[in-house]
């Protein structure tokens, strides 16, 4: 007897919408691509609504420390940022989107400084520009230190606000998109639902007609324990997308950031990042206190020791805990001194001295948590998805320049070169008013007493460390919080079955790819196999049953034979050493 499939809501419950508007075109998210989306769409789309769960500034933009890469440096190419990309994302990137990232990133960055943001510059005035894991170059741009999300985030908000024709709705939580026929008889989107947490005609739930709908709403994080995301990041845009349609590509590949500042095993929630930029200047993994016989463990891992790239070195550090069954690695960044500590990290600093450490004159424990879903809706290299009316951007989105792990700083980035190109073709694609039909999928909801559960298996099953037995046990747990069922609509309700229908989604994609590549550690497969597992799993959802398929794609990671990375020296170029040097 075959067991019946696991069955999600096809839509959220929740009560009649109480209150209409309508808008040409909503973006759900307010972070450096929802916004950058509305600057570019304003005057082209009639009216532009931002909806948002929190406040403007209450997502992930706000928290990025390293920066945003972009071959900005002297003597960098795009060439050099793109090969360093293909490399770090393990060959399931997609050539033409990492292309698109890397020669129109430096234009977008120039136009991010051009609308005020106060990136930090040397003594001679030149764009001050680091390095971070898996970057050959200094290539980084920052903003007050450790704090360029949130001067990014001030600038967009800023100019946003100076924008008369931008209308801002906050504390919307989107629950569902809505569906219609277009002239073509095709479905498409024709606007959002939302809950309100709000006052006077938009409170509770409202629907937003409109002709299209832009998802920037960011990742998944708190489907796992510990992460560096904030609170609001439940997957939300994932599972709206999903229910609607769309394909959800590469959720497999979630990038766990090595160096998370460790609080102790009961610690949850979001926790505080040290940015690979302190790596990048200098500081160093230790798997003990020096001065009692710990040494560093990363050099000879890889040739970039301590900034290799990130699914490295945070394997070298599970592989290290694992080995001596400490907790968690330090991170020795004493010898940077005071000074230096102050002027370029400031915000990690405070944070870290907030919690008793001061990295001045002590190491800084650290551990891998859950920092970013390489993967997501999947789209086009304009931001559309699969559903006409629907595009989607940043994280929310798998555009294809990630692969199997995103290389640092290139999501500020991907926000901000992909919305800017949604922004280009979406007017010329706006379809007339559509009428919404009556909504047909399965509605339900799961109970939010599961969510802690659902955290600590997909942590335990589906975190760092994969295998097939933790794999099948968390699809077995994914079957019965399905059935866990809650009568009453809440925003407690609607997160929690957003969490576990973007964590089935995930779990069945990590169940099938029985390899190890980039971020996706499978300790029974634990080599990369481009022969069976060269491609994409997309995930796809009909009527609350999610379907994972494979999708074969070539390698992108490989060089013709004979030829060098871009930036490398041929080796009979290099002068020869003069007789008798040493
Ligand atoms: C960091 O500062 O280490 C995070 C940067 C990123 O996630 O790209």
């Amino acid at each position: 007897m075959t067991a019946a499939p696991r069955r999600l809501p096809g839509r959220l419950l929740a009560p009649a919408p109480g209150w209409t508007t309508m808008a040409d075109v909503v973006i759900v998210g307010s972070g450096i691509a929802g916004l950058t989306a509305a600057l570019r769409l304003r005057g082209q789309v009639g009216k532009v609504l931002v909806v948002t769960k929190d406040v403007l500034n209450a997502g992930s933009t706000q928290w990025a420390q390293g920066g945003i890469a972009a071959a900005l440096g002297p003597g960098d190419t795009p060439e050099e940022h793109e090969w360093d990309t293909l490399v770090a994302g393990a060959g399931a990137c997609d050539a033409d989107a990492v292309r698109v990232l890397v020669t129109e990133g430096p234009e977008a960055v120039r136009e991010l400084i051009a609308l005020g943001t106060n990136f930090d510059h040397d003594p001679d005035g030149a764009l001050s520009l680091t390095r971070e894991g898996g970057h050959h170059r200094d290539r980084i741009a920052h903003a007050g230190g450790d704090a360029t999300g949130a001067e990014i985030q001030r600038a967009l908000i800023a100019a946003v606000q100076a924008a008369p024709d931008i209308e801002v709705i906050e504390h919307a939580l989107a629950v569902d998109l809505m569906l219609g026929s277009g002239p073509d008889g095709v479905e498409r989107v024709v606007g959002v639902t939302l809950h309100v947490m709000g006052e006077g005609q938009r409170d509770g739930i409202g629907a937003v007609h409109a002709r299209a709908v832009v998802l920037a709403s960011g990742g998944l994080g708190q489907v796992f324990t510990q992460t560096t995301n904030p609170s609001v990041a439940t997957g939300d845009g994932l599972a709206v997308a999903l229910r609607a349609g769309a394909t959800l590509r590469d959720l497999e590949f979630v990038q766990f950031h090595p160096t998370v500042m460790y609080l102790g095993p009961d610690s949850r929630g979001q926790q505080p990042l040290i940015s690979e930029a302190v790596r990048g200047e200098g500081a160093f993994l230790v798997d003990g206190p020096p001065e009692e016989g710990g040494s560093r463990f990363m050099q000879g891992v890889h040739e970039l020791a301590d900034l290799a790239p990130r699914d490295v070195v945070a394997k070298a550090i599970m592989k290290r805990m694992l080995e001596t069954g400490a907790a968690h690695m330090w991170l020795d960044a004493r010898h940077l001194g005071a000074e230096f500590w102050e002027r370029r990290f400031p915000t990690i600093l405070a944070t870290a001295r907030s919690h008793g450490i001061d990295p001045v004159t002590e190491l800084i424990p650290v551990a891998p948590a859950c920092h970013y879903a390489s993967g997501g809706v999947r789209t086009d290299l304009d931001g559309r998805t699969g559903v006409p009316g629907l595009y989607a951007t940043g994280e929310v989105a798998c555009s294809g320049v990630h692969g199997a792990n995103r290389l640092a700083s290139n999501s500020l980035l991907e926000g901000l070169v992909f919305s800017r190109r949604i922004a280009a073709v979406l007017p010329g694609e706006l379809a007339p008013w559509t009428p919404l039909r009556t909504d047909r999928r399965p509605s339900g909801l799961i109970d939010a007493e599961v969510r802690r559960e659902l955290q600590e298996a997909m942590t335990a099953r589906v975190g760092v460390l994969r295998s097939a037995p933790g794999l099948t046990e968390a699809a077995l747990l994914l079957d019965k919080l399905a059935g866990c069922v809650a009568a009453t609509p809440d925003q407690e309700s609607w997160e929690t079955t957003n969490l576990v229908t973007v964590a089935a989604a995930l779990a069945d994609a990590a169940a099938g790819r029985e390899e190890t590549r980039g971020s996706h550690w499978r300790e029974d497969h634990p080599e990369r196999d481009d022969l069976r597992w060269g491609g994409h799993f997309d995930v796809t959802m009909t009527d609350g049953v999610i379907a994972a398929a494979f999708v074969p794609a070539p390698p992108t990671d490989t060089l013709p034979p004979g030829a060098l990375p871009p930036g490398a020296v041929p080796a009979d170029t290099i002068p020869a050493e003069p007789d008798g040097a040493a």
